[in-house]
């Protein structure tokens, strides 16, 4: 069943999910951060104070992750990504990196989702409580709040098969001095405000433009395009969100041998792409079929396009294959220096000659 309640077709939109009912009696990690007590809430229980920093100024971070059958697929990068924002934030969370996967593992065991394929995690950090509604950290109470919200989202295979029709947005993405788009910050409205244009274009997403007027990203989802024959170019990463499918996009296809271009292109060089494609946790990659009224290619889902969603996929096979200690010894390692230790050791030098 899809997620349309009305009986007609959903539209192809980036994060179309099949329903599924489970979600409705889930139960949602909450770490208090005035306690410090962690909760496994029910769902209809989880709420959190109108004093609350994300409620009141939107002053919060989050993460938007998956996990196959118990594993967080991508973890280090996605915990990483948390901590880079918390400290950009100056948000001291209380925890370290692997109390907080812990704390994920503790939230999917909870709702018995060791088997689940597609769960999909809402991780939000908000700075905590206030004691009055003003904006300053100053009048913060205690840690930052926690929350974990496991949900089983399977993609609309119907919707992923349709591919995306974008629309370019008035709403352009800003550079890393007005909001730097590597905070992951909870405030959206960028996003959202983008997301309501498209949804007046009556396409899927948003296709949104630099200061400059080059293309950088769509509203929930990054994005591609493929030229001269099989090159795949993607935005310079600026003024677009950190994606970890982008980058895993890019790393996946440069092993592979496809050659990869990050740079700065135009909407005439989107128009007249052999094919384009949108990337991001929940979707993986999704073809693009048309740009501002344009087929990109023959309007269908690309030779490379399918190749590359192969290569992702065997990627998240092999990162979720692993056991759980694999993952946390992975999330807690220590800087890796063997690059570096492997080419002293051949120049026949060590770190203490210097
Ligand atoms: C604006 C925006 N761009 C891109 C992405 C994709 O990022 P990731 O691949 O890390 O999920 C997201 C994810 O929600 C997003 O909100």
């Amino acid at each position: 069943m899809s997620a349309s309640k009305n009986g007609t077709p959903p539209p192809a939109t980036s994060h179309t999910v099949v329903y599924n009912q489970k979600n409705l009696s889930i139960r949602i990690g909450m770490r208090d951060g005035v306690t410090g007590e962690f909760k496994l809430v029910p769902r209809e229980q989880a709420v959190v104070s109108v004093f609350d920093s994300n409620f009141l100024v939107g002053d919060g971070i989050w993460e938007g992750i998956r996990a196959v059958r118990g594993r967080v697929q991508f973890a280090r990068d996605h915990i990483n990504r948390l901590f880079q924002s918390a400290k950009a934030m100056y948000m001291e969370l209380g925890l370290t990196k692997g109390q907080l996967l812990g704390l994920i593992h503790q939230t999917l065991d909870a709702n018995d989702m060791a088997d689940e394929p597609h769960v999909h995690i809402r991780l939000v950090v908000s700075r905590g409580l206030k004691s009055t509604p003003y904006q300053n950290p100053h009048v913060n109470i205690g840690l930052p709040l926690i929350v974990i919200i496991p949900e089983i989202k399977a993609v609309d295979t119907a919707a992923k098969a349709r591919g995306l029709k974008l629309g370019t947005t008035w709403v352009r993405r800003g550079p890393p001095d007005v909001k730097d788009e590597a905070w992951n910050h909870i405030s959206k409205a960028t996003d959202v405000q983008a997301c309501i244009s498209a949804n007046m274009m009556g396409v899927d997403e948003a296709l949104m433009l630099d200061l400059r007027g080059f293309v950088k990203t769509c509203n929930s989802v990054n994005f591609f395009i493929v030229r001269n024959g099989c090159e795949v170019w993607a935005p310079t990463k600026d003024n677009q969100m950190q994606g970890i499918t982008r980058q895993k996009t890019i790393d996946v296809c440069r092993a592979a041998g496809l050659t990869v271009r990050e740079l700065d292109f135009t909407l005439t060089e989107v128009y007249g792409a052999d094919e384009a494609f949108c990337t991001g946790t929940f979707p993986s990659q999704l073809h693009v079929t048309n740009v501002d009224g344009r087929v990109i290619g023959d309007g269908k889902r690309g030779r490379v396009t399918e190749f590359i969603q192969k290569l992702y996929a065997e990627e998240v096979e092999r990162d979720t294959g692993r056991t759980r200690d694999e993952i946390i010894a992975e999330v807690e390692a220590p800087r890796d220096m063997s690059r570096l230790e492997a080419l002293l050791a051949k120049a026949g030098t060590s770190d203490e000659t210097n």
